[in-house]
């Protein structure tokens, strides 16, 4: 992999958790960085912290403000920011709808003002933070999953449409991570992803072994690979074994509701 010194780096729901962790080994690395977070306190904090800039707003439409602050350019954008919407199909439209805008048309967006430039100056690269979740599932939260898989097919297409025009693509798919995301998923999250849990410098860490080894799927828990292959093999074996989870998941639902 070349160097990063001096390269320009933009990560998307940096205030934090995962995207905190990238924007201070991208720092380390070299690179001038800024950090975007809806949240502007937070994406100001741990720019200073870490000596990157802020810029704060809505990651769908940072890319304009993003190339300014960093004198011009993107090289590599991290589509980091998400949203763990809970519920199924009884979930309400605003919560599907703000699901699918942060968790993959920011993605878009963020590619459609990116892609023109990049081919023109023959490289750029696009990290998704995607999750898990998007190449299995995850029990609790249908608008999550859902539009996880669609971030990973985006981040797929990207990958086979551009890889041979300079633009690496990596898609981050890691299971439980210590951050505030987890922290919120409750009963689900301490049954499936609590015990397994890692740091999100592990993630950070897992994501530059895939950019030196120039690998598209980084699997921060590795036995991600193992489901997922398990999943393609046989589906249905597959599904049975996620429907007996999710039946523990009811019972111990029923014995917390029962006090
Ligand atoms: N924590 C986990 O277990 C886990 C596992 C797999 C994938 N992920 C993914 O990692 C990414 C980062 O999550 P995290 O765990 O660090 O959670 P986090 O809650 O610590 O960080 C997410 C950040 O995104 C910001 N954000 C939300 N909507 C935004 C928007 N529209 N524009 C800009 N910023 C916005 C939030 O303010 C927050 O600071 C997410 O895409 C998440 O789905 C997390």
């Amino acid at each position: 992999m070349e160097s990063l010194r001096g390269s320009t780096v933009v990560v998307t729901g940096g205030g934090g958790g995962i995207g905190a962790a990238l924007a201070r080994r991208f720092v380390a690395e070299g690179a001038r960085v800024a950090v975007n977070d809806l949240d502007a306190a937070k994406a100001e904090a741990v720019a200073e912290e870490i000596g990157a800039v802020a810029v704060p707003g809505d990651a769908s439409e940072i890319v304009p403000a993003a190339r300014e602050a960093l004198g011009g350019t993107v090289d590599t954008f991290c589509a980091n920011a998400g949203v763990g919407t809970p519920g199924g199909p009884e979930a309400g439209e605003e919560q599907w709808e703000t699901a699918w805008d942060v968790n993959v048309m920011a993605h878009v967006r963020a590619a459609r003002e990116l892609v023109p430039g990049w081919l023109e100056q023959g490289h750029g690269r696009f990290v998704a933070t995607v999750s898990a979740a998007g190449l299995l599932t995850m029990l609790g939260s249908a608008p999550y999953s859902v539009t996880k898989h669609a971030a990973l097919a985006f981040a797929e297409w990207m990958s086979a449409t551009y890889k041979h025009r300079g633009i690496d693509v990596h898609a981050v798919c890691p299971q439980g991570v210590r951050t505030d995301m987890l922290a919120g998923t409750g009963t689900a999250g301490d049954l499936i992803l609590a015990e397994t849990a890692i740091e999100p410098e592990a993630v950070a860490d897992s994501l530059f072994e895939a950019m030196a080894e120039g690998r598209f799927l980084v699997l921060p828990h590795p036995e991600t690979a193992g489901f997922y292959a398990a999943r393609a093999e046989d589906p249905d074996h597959w599904l049975g074994g996620m429907n007996k989870m999710q039946r523990k998941l009811e019972a111990i639902l029923q014995e917390e509701a029962a006090g």
